[in-house]
């Protein structure tokens, strides 16, 4: 790790924002059951703090993998499906995409679209972080924790070259 990481947001906040949007999740989806879709890799430990909050049943937990191509370039980033879902799982479902983080927009803009072409009942996103600085792509999340200035994070999830996903908080290392 750098010298002097900040800690940006601690475990206690990470956990009264989890709790925070599975209320607002569970007001929304009364009375129906989800399908969540983590966005590998990133995405895991907040799923599985959400999906422990959540009231609402939770009757599928899928994973989709994507991987950016063009990463640096302005315009050229292209996103490939690395890993997916099968379309009879989503198709007919109230599906909830889980982010840790959106960026550029363009992970959450492909999970979406392959998503949608499924055919499913429903389809929102919910983002543990958003860096509206660095958006590319316009990208409507539905379930936003919070919004983070343009720094290089990592923890709760994120990585640094694979590392650090373990840290229990989210620390900026630019
Ligand atoms: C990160 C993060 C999001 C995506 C957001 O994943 O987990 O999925 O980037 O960035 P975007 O809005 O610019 O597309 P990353 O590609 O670093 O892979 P990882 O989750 O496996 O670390």
């Amino acid at each position: 790790m750098q010298p002097n990481p900040t800690l940006l947001i601690s475990p206690d906040e990470i956990a009264a924002t989890v709790v925070r949007l599975s209320t607002l999740i569970d007001q929304d989806y009364a009375g129906q059951e989800l399908v969540l879709v983590g966005v590998l890799k990133g995405s895991f430990v907040f799923l599985a703090d959400l999906m422990r909050q959540l009231q609402t049943p939770v009757v599928r937990v899928e994973f989709i993998r994507l991987s950016s191509y063009g990463a640096g370039t302005v315009s050229s980033g292209s996103v490939a499906v690395q890993a997916t879902v099968d379309p009879a799982i989503v198709s007919g479902k109230h599906v909830l995409v889980v982010e840790d983080i959106v960026d550029t927009g363009r992970s959450t803009t492909k999970a979406l679209a392959l998503l949608q072409d499924m055919q499913p009942a429903s389809l929102q996103m919910v983002a543990l972080l958003d860096k509206p600085e660095r958006r590319e792509l316009p990208v409507t999340i539905d379930y936003l924790g919070m919004t983070i200035p343009d720094r290089f994070i990592v923890g709760y999830g994120i990585d640094w070259d694979e590392k650090y996903r373990q840290l229990p908080g989210i620390y900026a290392v630019d």
